[in-house]
C-alpha cells in the first residue's frame, strides 16, 4: 500500500480529532501532572492571542519539562541534562530514527537542523503534537521502564497509538507517526529568557510545518 501523504494524514487527523475530543481532553488534563512551574507561566492574555510569548526558564532544572500554550497548542520547553543529551547521539538510537538529520521541514529552519534540534543543546523547544493524529505525547525520561521496554532511553511517548520519539522529538522507526515533532520559531531575549513564536526581528510568526 502506498504511504500516506501529509495531506492524507491531515485529513485523518481532522476526522480523529472530531471523533475523539473526549480522549484528547483527557490527555490535556494529564499535562497538568507534568512538572509545571507556575511562577514561569506567561500571561494568559498572550497565550490566548496568536502572538509570541516570553518564557523565563531560569528556574528550569536539568530533566525538567515546562509546558506553555502558544497558538492554542501546548509547547514543551525541556532542560536536557548531560546524560539526556548523550542519548541523542547514541548510534543504536540514531539507527532507529526515521529522520535523524531533520531533513523534513518540521522545524523553522537551519539553526535547529542539528542533532539536538535546538538553538542551545540543553534547552529544547517543540510543539507537543504527535504527527500521527494529533494527540499530546507524554514526557517519559525514565530509562527502560517496564511498559516501554529495554531500548527506551528517555523520550516522548504518544498514548493514543504508541508513537515513540526521542528527547529531540525525532520519531522512532515502527511508530505510526510519520514525521518528527515540529519545532516552532523561537529565539533568546537573554540567557534564560525565550521568545516562542517568532525569530529575531519578529519574522516567521505565520510558520507552519508540513503536519500541524
Ligand atoms: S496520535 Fe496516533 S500515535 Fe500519536
Amino acid at each position: 500500500m502506498a504511504a500516506d501523504t501529509p495531506e492524507d494524514i491531515n485529513r485523518q487527523r481532522r476526522r480523529f480529532l472530531t471523533a475523539a475530543t473526549t480522549v484528547v481532553g483527557g490527555v490535556i488534563v494529564g499535562l497538568a501532572a507534568t512538572p509545571f512551574i507556575k511562577s514561569m507561566e506567561p500571561s494568559l492574555a498572550a497565550e490566548a492571542a496568536a502572538i509570541p510569548i516570553d518564557v523565563d526558564v531560569s528556574k528550569l532544572e536539568p530533566g525538567q519539562l515546562l509546558t506553555v500554550m502558544w497558538r492554542s497548542r501546548p509547547v514543551w520547553i525541556l532542560h536536557r541534562g548531560a546524560a539526556q543529551l548523550k542519548t541523542l547521539q547514541d548510534p543504536q538510537l540514531v539507527a532507529r530514527l526515521k529522520d535523524p538529520d531533520s531533513k523534513q521541514p518540521q522545524q523553522f529552519g537551519a539553526p535547529v537542523e542539528n542533532w539536538h534540534r535546538s538553538l542551545k543543546p540543553e534547552l529544547f523547544v517543540a510543539v507537543a503534537i504527535c504527527t500521527h493524529l494529533g494527540c499530546i505525547p507524554t514526557y517519559r525520561p525514565e530509562i527502560a521502564p517496564a511498559d516501554l521496554g529495554p531500548t527506551w532511553v528517555g523520550g516522548f511517548f504518544c498514548p493514543c497509538h504508541g508513537s515513540r520519539y526521542d528527547l529531540a522529538a525525532r520519531v522512532i522507526d515502527g511508530s505510526p507517526a510519520p514525521l518528527n515533532i515540529p519545532i516552532p520559531p523561537y529565539h533568546y531575549l537573554g540567557d534564560t529568557l525565550l521568545r516562542v513564536g517568532s525569530l529575531k526581528g519578529g519574522k516567521d510568526q505565520n510558520w507552519q510545518p508540513a503536519i500541524w
